[in-house]
């Protein structure tokens, strides 16, 4: 039986766990997460809309036959054919042979090596930085509620400054903007007044992979909401309580989310493989990497040579989705094709842009859409359910901000 070692538990590696054939393949499976964690929901976790655990799923379930290892892969050796391993929990390390190896580590967040950023920032890649956000959230409101805080301080503590137009930024700040609305003014009322939240964003143009008149909307409904959307604004250095612009203006900040996309982890840089001018895993049409037999790389970690595929979670899944059906078959004559199915983004106030190609729209309908399409996608009957239950409570009780 061929021994399929896969790194890392993210959309990628799920997909192809999920459609292995288990009586072909002796599959082991590596990654310090051992859960699958459904992202696109991730920037409501942060405010409190959804609960942590609803979008989560133990890997285990997801197939039960295969080997798990709560570790994370320190090299490989190509020549000898293992992996390097070093345990989650303790300080064991061990390593592990492979017939063919899949590498799906994902990415990071992307720094560009700004002064401060990590040090200073909130990042919204994995459920501990939702949990550590929102807890910073809840923190910054009772913090300026305090009797001896004077009003300038009280202002920067409740100020939520967004940098990056992306996807990732807008849905965070229409989250935070939902939550300022409905439960800032019940819980803290005597705060509503002073909360701000500013988008910083380098390029010309929030949203750049949607569609004009989609951004369009994006722009117009978040200067309805008060959101303060500064575009050409390029953030060059993040201090404790405030970061510089370009432009030589300071901002204070209470709590700053940095969503400038992603950049290759530390790992997957390290690997001797070939790479792009940006240190991502270059692949070729089938995913393998050039000259290495039987090695393959999908998702965030990967780039496929002369292919600008978006950094997303259906390419991610229909990569793995492609390598289980090749590993099952057996052939390797079909290159892998992307089949782009749409984007959507949540914009707030219960409204969201969807752009499939053959329905473009925004809005409550759009929203409707984007909360069934995602329903649909999620894992088990068990997230689908929670994430549901978690949609009313919020809507009939709004949103919990006991902080622990
Ligand atoms: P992104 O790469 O889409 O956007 C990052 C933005 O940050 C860019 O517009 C860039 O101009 C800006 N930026 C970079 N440096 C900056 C600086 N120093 N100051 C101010 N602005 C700066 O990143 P994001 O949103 O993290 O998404 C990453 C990937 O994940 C993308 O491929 C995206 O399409 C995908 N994604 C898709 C979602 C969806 O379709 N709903 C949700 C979340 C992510």
């Amino acid at each position: 039986m061929k021994k399929i070692v896969i790194l890392g538990t993210g959309f990628g590696s799920y997909s192809l766990i999920r459609d292995l054939d288990m009586n072909r393949h002796q599959v082991v499976l590596i990654s310090p997460r051992n859960y699958f964690l459904f992202t696109p929901l991730l920037p409501s976790t942060a405010v409190g809309t959804l609960e942590f655990r609803s979008i989560i799923e133990p890997i285990r379930r997801i197939n039960p036959r295969l080997t798990y290892y709560h570790a994370r892969a320190l090299s490989i050796n190509f020549d000898a054919r293992v992996v390097h391993c070093q345990a989650v929990k303790s300080p064991e390390r061990f390593s592990v042979s492979f017939d063919t190896l899949v590498i799906g580590v994902g990415a990071t967040p992307n720094t560009f090596g700004i002064p401060g950023v990590r040090k200073y920032a909130s990042f919204l890649k994995e459920l501990w930085d939702a949990r550590k956000l929102r807890n910073l959230i809840l923190n910054r409101f009772e913090m300026a509620a305090l009797p001896q805080i004077e009003a300038p301080e009280q202002k920067r503590l409740l100020h939520t400054v967004v940098v990056g137009g992306g996807p990732t930024g807008i849905e965070f700040a229409a989250e935070i903007h939902d939550f300022l609305l409905k439960d800032v003014c019940c819980t803290y009322p005597q705060l509503k007044q002073k909360v701000r939240i500013t988008l910083l964003e380098a390029g010309p143009t929030i949203l750049g992979s949607f569609d004009t008149k989609l951004r369009t909307r994006a722009y117009q409904l978040f200067k309805r909401q008060h959101i303060d959307i500064r575009l050409g604004t390029a953030v060059t250095k993040i201090s404790r309580t405030y970061l510089d612009l370009a432009s030589g203006e300071r901002v204070d900040y209470g709590i700053l989310l940095w969503a400038t996309g992603n950049a290759p982890r530390r790992f997957s840089k390290a690997l001797d493989l070939p790479k792009d001018h940006h240190g991502f895993i270059l692949v070729d049409d089938h995913l393998q990497i050039p000259n290495r037999d039987q090695v393959f790389a999908l998702g965030d970690c990967a780039v496929v040579e002369g292919k600008a595929l978006p950094a997303s979670a259906q390419v991610a899944m229909q990569q793995g989705k492609y390598l289980a059906k090749q590993f099952n078959s057996g052939k390797t004559d079909t290159p892998f094709k992307f089949r782009m199915l749409g984007m959507m983004a949540y914009v707030g106030e219960d409204q969201a842009l969807v752009d499939t190609g053959t329905f473009k729209g925004s809005g409550h309908l759009a929203w409707f859409f984007w909360r069934s399409a995602y329903l649909t996608r999620l894992v088990r009957w068990r997230n689908k359910i929670k994430v549901i239950v978690d949609w009313i409570m919020t809507t009939i009780f709004g949103r919990d901000t006991s902080q622990f």
